[in-house]
Parts: structure tokens; sequence; C-alpha cells
């Protein structure tokens, strides 16, 4: 949580990222949102894909996170868009009904819970049947940051942080998952129709699957 609390103080400078801003433009498309769906960003930091996902139509949104940091930037900038925003641990069961969503998105979450199994179990119970869930993870052979992903005068800082959650990918501490290992979770949690392909500069693996 420390992390995230201060990485929370400027995450939002990955906006100036070309590779995040197509990633979360590719997330958007996998999700396949209708009007009149409901939505949840899991993890959803600063809340860079509601604001996409609301942009986009008659979506209901729904954001939550563990971090009070990130969650404020997120309420200040989706004030007035009708994204709920919750505070929530991805690492216990979630205060969601059952079957309450069209479309689950994990975005950069997944690798730093405690056990991405039951959280993709929660993922799938609180998915309708037929939901889509979309998650993007980095993959065991990212690259170390500092590979220009990033841009602007906050880039040093950034990195700094991102080095901290490179190496925890290294060590194992955060699950940077194999493709192989990502497709045995979600089907282990009951997804059907898995589908997976880079993203990210290549350094993460966007995978979409069916409840
Ligand atoms: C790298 S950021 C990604 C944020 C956002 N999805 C994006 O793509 O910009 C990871 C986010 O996951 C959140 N997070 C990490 N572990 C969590 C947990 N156990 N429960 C809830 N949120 C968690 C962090 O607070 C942070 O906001």
């Amino acid at each position: 949580m420390e992390l995230w609390e201060e990485y929370g103080g400027f995450y939002d400078t990955v906006n100036t990222s070309p590779p995040y801003r197509a990633m979360l433009h590719e997330v958007y498309r996998e999700l396949r949102v209708k009007d009149g769906d409901t939505v949840l960003d899991a993890g959803c930091g600063t809340g860079n894909l509601c604001k996409l996902l609301v942009s986009g139509g008659t979506a209901r949104v729904v954001g939550i996170d563990f971090s009070p940091t990130m969650l404020k930037t997120a309420a200040d900038k989706l004030k007035g868009s009708g994204v709920k925003l919750l505070q929530m641990n991805l690492d216990a069961r979630l205060a969601l009904e059952d079957q309450s969503f069209d479309q689950v998105a994990a975005v950069h979450s997944l690798y730093a819970v405690k056990d991405p199994g039951p959280v993709l179990g929660e993922f799938y119970r609180v998915l309708r049947p037929g939901g889509r869930l979309v998650v993007v993870n980095p993959s065991p052979w990212a690259r170390p940051p500092g590979g220009g992903l990033f841009g602007g005068s906050r880039v040093a800082r950034m990195n700094s942080i991102n080095s901290v959650i490179f190496q925890k990918g290294m060590t194992k501490e955060f699950h940077f998952l194999s493709p192989q290992r990502l497709l045995e979770l979600l089907t282990a949690a009951g997804f059907k129709q898995v589908r997976m392909k880079p993203t990210y500069g290549g350094n993460s693996i966007l995978a979409t699957a069916v409840r």
C-alpha cells in the first residue's frame, strides 16, 4: 500500500506516455462496451480508464482501488462524470454483487495482488454470464524502466518507482505472468475464449476472456 500511496502523488504523469495512452485505448476497444453496460475498473488508479469509459456513451462505470491518494486524484478528475469510485482491496472478497457487471478491466493491477487466482475468481463472480474480462499485466520479459516509455519532467521519479516495481517482478513478489501462466489462472477461475496479445510497447500482455 505505501508504494502506491507514494506513487499516487505523481502517478498521473503516466498520461504523458504515448504507449500508456495507446494501451488504454486498446483496453477500451477490447472491452466492447455498449450503452447501458456496467463496467468495473479494478485497480483504477487515477481514473484514466474510467474517464475513457464514460466519454464513450452511457456506460455505468465503477472504479475500485485501495489507495486513497490514487482515488483522490481520480475523484478530482472524474467530478460530475457519474463514475462511482470505491475504496476496496482486491486481496479480499469484493463488496460487489454477484453477476453485476458486463465488463471487468484490470490494467496493471493484477500483478500487485497477493495471489492472482482468487482475485480472478472474484472478477468471475461479479461478471454476468457472457461478460468480458480484460487484463493487462507485465510479462516476465518486461524491460527495465528507462526505455523511453515515459516523457516529461517527472520522468526520473516515475522511473525510480518503476524500478522498484520491476525488481519486485524479478523477485516474484509481484506477478509478472507468462502467457501460459495467465491462461492457466484464467481457465482455473472458469473463464473461456481466452485471447492474448502484447501491449504497452511489448512489455505487457493484454488478455481478454469471457465468463
Ligand atoms: C500501476 S497502477 C495502475 C492504475 C490504473 N489501472 C492505470 O492503468 O493507470 C496499479 C494500481 O493498482 C492498485 N492496487 C494495487 N494493489 C491493490 C490491491 N490489493 N487492491 C486494490 N488496488 C490495488 C494501486 O493502488 C494502483 O492504483
